[in-house]
């Protein structure tokens, strides 16, 4: 059981080994470059960024390690094992190193950004260490670092959101992209660390998000996911114009509302809200917009309201469950995932116990559940004792995890019967004569291409006639515009 949370982490770590597409012409580029990211999808977001700075400069992307003349890493400390797998990355490539006379490794993201020059002193693994708001002195770096000099930047900045960058989509299907909105994080959740790794929050202008998702959509994506730490919290008060004094702030229900009328054949998700801040008017907008996805990642991290006040995340049990309530009230049809932490600091039976409860009554189509893990620095860390026992912990989180195996079981089961809207990603894992696709809901749905004549992009109808656990099987209905009816 632990094995398949591990396996489901090593999946997102893979989906990370990011590459912009090969040059025609190798020798047109200074340097090559190979990225590999992991963690959350902000950090393979900023690896788009990162990609578009280095390319600017004349330097270009490769698939393959060994081709590189520079080798990046864009890293995650959110548990103690994310950053262990960078730490065994790191070796992997200090043997390349010594092969080839030259080559440079760079630590970028968060643990780059907890470790700072700390990095540089360790066995000579790195040669350039920079954080997430640090991006643009990258190029400068690099040169640095040939001089033989330590190239670190660490900043966090207030302002900084790239909004004048272009991401270059890395390893991208074409159909489905992530735009940032924010940066950073205010809140201060008693277990994380990113609000050290990722600064102060701050909000992207709104006019560059739109004009990206614009720009994608006229490149024939059909679905953005919009992307922050807290979502909710996202606040942008733009210039006003010339000789106007209207300075109408936009709130993140007003920009979810812009980029859904891009068009209606734009899907539109967004992650991670926080259950203290999103608002009834997120959850109208969502509902009066069939192109807004009817699907929230709502994270518990725990049921116990003794424990959800030690992490510091201001709301009790009943305030999630009333959110919940809301949620389903207004869009009854929405599909909700959570975050589980297994284990936290002076975690009993009766805590765990709810965990499972309010799970029970969430009914969460899928989780993303952990063990707690101390990070140093951390509100937790300092105030208290990390003192449930490990197998304490792993024991919790596989009946956590047995028990969302049934709660997405028995939700996939509801399904069946059920004919929804699919947007097409890809060809499915297991064979090219099926199609994978999503459901509004964010489930994934494989079904046989038959001898319908679609591509990847395009919208369809699939009846479900059986379940997985993780997938809706089903058949294709009959193909239909999007505009006509997004949502069922
Ligand atoms: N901003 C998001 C979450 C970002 S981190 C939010 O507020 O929900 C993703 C998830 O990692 C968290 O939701 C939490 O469940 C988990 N996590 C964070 N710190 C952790 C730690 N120290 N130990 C175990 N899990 C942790
Ligand atoms: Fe971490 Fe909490 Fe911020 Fe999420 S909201 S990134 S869990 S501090
Ligand atoms: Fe990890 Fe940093 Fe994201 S710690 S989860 S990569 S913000």
């Amino acid at each position: 059981m632990l094995d398949y949370v591990a396996d489901k982490m090593q999946d997102e770590a893979k989906q990370g080994e990011a590459f912009a597409p090969f040059a025609s012409d190798p020798t047109q580029y200074k340097k090559r470059f190979y990225i590999e990211s992991y963690g959350c999808q902000m950090n393979f977001a900023d690896s788009e960024i990162v990609a578009s700075i280095l390319n600017t400069e004349g330097f270009g992307a490769t698939r393959n390690v060994g081709e590189a003349d520079l080798i990046f890493i864009n890293t995650c400390s959110i548990r103690e094992k994310a950053e262990q797998t960078v730490r065994k990355r790191l070796t992997e490539f200090k043997k390349l190193k010594e092969q080839k006379k030259g080559m440079l490794v760079g630590v970028l993201g968060c643990m780059a950004e907890r470790l700072k020059s700390k990095f540089l002193e360790e066995e000579k693994l790195v040669d350039i260490v920079v954080g997430p708001d640090a991006y643009r002195s990258l190029p400068g770096l690099v040169y640095e670092a040939e001089e033989g000099q330590k190239a670190v930047n660490v900043l966090l900045s207030r302002e900084e959101t790239y909004a004048d960058i272009s991401p270059v989509r890395l390893d991208s299907n074409g159909v489905t992209a992530f735009v940032s909105i924010m940066r950073g994080c205010n809140n201060m959740c008693s277990f994380c660390v990113v609000p050290f790794t990722r600064g102060r929050e701050r909000s992207r202008d709104a006019e560059s998000i739109v004009n990206e998702c614009k720009d994608l959509f006229e490149k024939g994506y059909r679905e953005v996911t919009l992307l922050g730490q807290n979502v909710d919290s996202y606040y942008y008060t733009p210039q006003p114009l010339k000789g106007s004094l209207s300075k109408t702030p936009i709130t993140f229900a007003i920009l979810l509302e812009q980029v859904a009328l891009i068009s209606p054949e734009l899907r539109v998700r967004f992650s991670t809200s926080h259950p203290k801040d999103i608002t009834d008017d997120v959850l109208h907008t969502m509902a009066k917009y069939d192109n807004i996805c009817n699907y929230i990642h709502l994270p518990v991290q725990s049921g116990s309201t003794r424990i959800l006040q030690l992490m510091n995340r201001i709301y009790t049990r009943e305030w999630y469950k009333a959110k919940v309530d809301r949620i389903k009230e207004i869009i009854p049809d929405c599909g909700i995932s959570s975050d589980v932490i297994a284990g936290f600091c002076t975690e009993e039976e009766n805590d765990h116990r709810d965990t499972l409860s309010i799970m029970e009554y969430s009914k969460y189509d899928m989780s993303y559940m952990f063990v707690y893990s101390e990070r140093p620095g951390t509100l937790a860390e300092r105030r208290y004792k990390d003192d449930v026992p490990e197998e304490v912990k792993k024991r919790r989180l596989v009946e956590i995890v047995e028990l969302q195996n049934r709660l997405s079981l028995e939700s996939n089961k509801k399904d069946i019967g059920k004919t929804f809207n699919i947007l097409i990603e890809s060809d499915s894992k297991r064979s090219d004569k099926d199609w994978m696709g999503r459901n509004s809901q964010n489930k994934v749905v494989v079904f046989p291409k038959e001898y319908y004549n679609l591509n990847k992009g395009d919208y369809v109808f699939v009846e479900v006639n059986d379940c997985t656990q993780a997938t809706l099987l089903g058949k294709i209905i009959i193909k239909q515009n999007a505009t006509e009816t997004q949502k069922r």
